[in-house]
C-alpha cells in the first residue's frame, strides 16, 4: 500500500498502490510541498506555477493554463514548424558527412531552438552555438535549478534556509535569470503596443485579456469567484518567473523524450516500419501540424510507449496539508508523499513484459486494458503538467520530420541497453548515438 521511509532525517511516505496514488494526486487538498516560508527573500522563480501553493498557484493555473488550448497550440504550430525544419536541415547536415548523431545534444539544440521561438519568439538556430548567451544562460539556470541548492532545499531546509540568510545566492540562479529578465524587458519594450506576436511570453502579457478557459481543465474555483481571479494582468515579476520556469521544465523533459523514442525506434526496427507507414499513408511530406498529428494513432502510442519505459520525471511529490487518512491510516499534516512515477511504468504487476517497447499497449483496442494509476508521465489531476498538448506537439512534430526524410539506425557507438541517470530528471547517462540512414522515397502510399 504504502511505506514510510526517509529523505535523510525527513520522514516520507513512498506509495506502492497505484490506485491511493491516483486517489491522492487528483484530490486537491494534497499540497505540492512547501518551500520553507521562514525567510523572505527575492527570488525569481517566486512566482513560478511550479513553485505556488493555494490560491497564488489557483489564481496562476486559472490564468495560465488557456496558453496551452488546442486554439492557441494551433497558432503556435508554425512556429514550431521553423524550428523543426532547421532540425531537418542539422540533421542533413551531419549525416551527409556520414557521422553518427548524438541525439541528446541533436534533440537538446532543437527543444532550445523551439522554446526560444516558441516562448520569446527569438529566433535562436542553437545548432553549433555552443557560446550565445541564450543557450549558455538556460544551460546554467537548468544545472544550477536540479543542483546544489534544489537538493540542500529538499534535505535540509534549516541550513538551505541559513545560507539564504547570511545572502549566499546557493541556488547560483542570479546571473541566468538577470539574463532573462533583461531579455523579457527587452522583448516587451521592443514590442510596445503591438500585442500580435504569437510566443508563450505575449500570450502571458495579455492572459487577463483571455477569455478562454482551456479546454482539458476544469476552472479552479479561487477566492470568491471565478471573475476574480482574471481580474487582473501579470505582473512583470509573475511574467519572468512563468517564462523561465517554462524553460527549465520545458527543455530537459522534451529533448530527452525525443532522445530515447529514436533509441526505442533504432532498436525496434517493425515498430519504426510501421511508424513510417502511417507518416506515408497520413500526411506523406506535408508540414506536421497540431490538426494532422491528431490522426496518427500509431505515433501517438510510439510517443507515449516511450514515456512509460523512460519518463522524464521519474517520480512526483505531494504533501498532506493538515491530519489526513491516507488507506486508514492517520497521517500528520506537512508530511511529504513521494509517487514513484517510474516504479509504477515498469511494474510487472500492472503491465505484461514491462521491459518490452510495445506500443500496441496504448492502442485504442487495448486502452481498458490498462491499470487506471499506472501511467502518469504528466502526472495527474489539477498539478497535472500544464503544457501536456505542447510537449506532444512538439515531440511529435520533430519525429514526424525526421522520419519523413530518415531511419533511425544503431550503430557501434549505441549503447544497449541504455544505462539511465535518475536523479532528477530520468535521461541517458552517457547520451545516445545513433545514425540515421536516407529513406528511398515514399514507400507506402
Ligand atoms: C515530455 C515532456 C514533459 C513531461 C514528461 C512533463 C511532465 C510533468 C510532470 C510529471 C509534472 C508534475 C505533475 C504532477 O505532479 O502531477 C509537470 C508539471 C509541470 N510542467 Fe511538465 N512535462 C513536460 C513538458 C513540459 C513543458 C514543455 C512545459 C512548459 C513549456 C511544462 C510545464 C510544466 C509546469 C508549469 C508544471 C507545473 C504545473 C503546476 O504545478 O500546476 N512541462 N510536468
Amino acid at each position: 500500500m504504502f511505506i514510510r521511509t526517509y529523505l535523510l532525517h525527513r520522514p516520507i511516505l513512498l506509495i506502492l498502490d497505484p490506485e491511493i496514488g491516483r486517489d491522492i494526486l487528483i484530490k486537491n487538498f494534497f499540497s505540492i510541498p512547501n518551500r520553507p516560508q521562514t525567510i523572505k527573500r527575492h527570488n525569481d522563480l517566486d512566482h513560478a506555477l511550479t513553485r505556488l501553493t493555494g490560491d497564488k498557484w489557483r489564481f496562476m493555473r486559472n490564468t495560465i493554463s488557456p496558453i496551452f488550448s488546442s486554439g492557441k497550440m494551433r497558432k503556435i504550430s508554425p512556429v514550431l514548424a521553423e524550428s523543426c525544419a532547421r532540425l531537418l536541415k542539422n540533421v542533413e547536415i551531419e549525416t551527409n558527412h556520414g557521422r553518427p548523431i548524438e541525439f541528446k545534444q541533436m534533440f537538446g539544440n532543437f527543444t532550445l531552438d523551439a522554446i526560444a521561438a516558441i516562448g520569446f519568439g527569438i529566433d535562436l538556430n542553437a545548432y553549433g552555438e555552443e557560446n550565445n548567451e541564450f543557450i549558455l544562460n538556460t544551460k546554467a539556470i537548468i544545472s544550477n535549478f536540479v543542483g546544489f541548492g534544489a537538493k540542500l532545499n529538499a534535505f535540509m531546509p534549516p541550513l538551505y534556509n541559513l545560507l539564504h540568510t547570511l545572502r549566499v545566492d546557493i541556488d547560483r540562479q542570479s546571473k541566468g535569470t538577470m539574463f532573462f529578465r533583461g531579455l523579457m524587458e527587452e522583448v516587451t519594450n521592443l514590442r510596445g503596443d503591438h500585442r500580435d506576436s504569437v510566443d508563450i511570453l505575449q500570450l502571458l502579457l495579455n492572459a487577463h485579456r483571455d477569455t478562454e478557459v482551456s479546454d482539458t481543465e476544469q476552472f479552479l474555483e479561487y477566492e470568491d469567484s471565478k471573475e476574480h481571479c482574471k481580474k487582473r494582468g501579470l505582473s512583470k515579476a509573475e511574467v519572468n518567473s512563468n517564462s523561465i520556469m517554462f524553460m527549465i521544465v520545458g527543455y530537459e523533459t522534451t529533448a530527452t523524450t525525443l532522445t530515447f523514442a529514436a533509441y526505442c525506434l533504432a532498436t525496434n526496427p517493425k515498430c519504426q516500419e510501421e511508424l513510417i507507414m502511417e507518416i506515408d499513408k497520413t500526411i506523406g511530406q506535408a508540414t506536421p501540424d497540431y490538426d494532422n498529428i491528431q490522426k496518427m494513432e500509431y505515433l501517438d502510442c510510439i510517443i507515449k510507449e516511450t514515456l512509460r519505459l523512460y519518463p522524464p520525471v521519474p517520480r512526483t511529490m505531494r504533501e498532506t496539508q493538515q491530519v489526513m487518512d491516507i488507506a486508514g491510516y492517520t497521517i500528520p499534516p506537512n508530511t511529504p508523499i513521494s509517487i514513484p512515477i517510474y516504479a509504477f511504468h515498469r511494474s510487472p504487476k500492472y503491465w505484461e513484459e514491462p521491459e518490452v517497447f510495445n506500443p500496441d499497449r496504448f492502442l485504442e483496442k487495448n486502452k481498458s486494458k490498462l491499470t487506471p494509476g499506472t501511467f502518469l508521465p504528466f502526472g495527474l489531476g489539477p498539478r497535472s503538467c500544464v503544457a501536456m498538448r505542447l510537449a506532444y506537439m512538439e515531440a511529435k512534430c520533430a519525429m514526424i520530420r525526421v522520419l519523413q526524410k530518415y531511419k533511425f539506425i544503431p550503430c557501434e557507438q549505441t549503447e544497449i541497453p541504455v544505462e539511465l541517470d535518475c536523479r532528477f530528471f530520468l535521461k541517458p547517462k552517457n547520451g545516445i548515438v545513433l545514425k540515421l540512414e536516407k529513406r528511398e522515397t515514399q514507400t507506402y502510399q
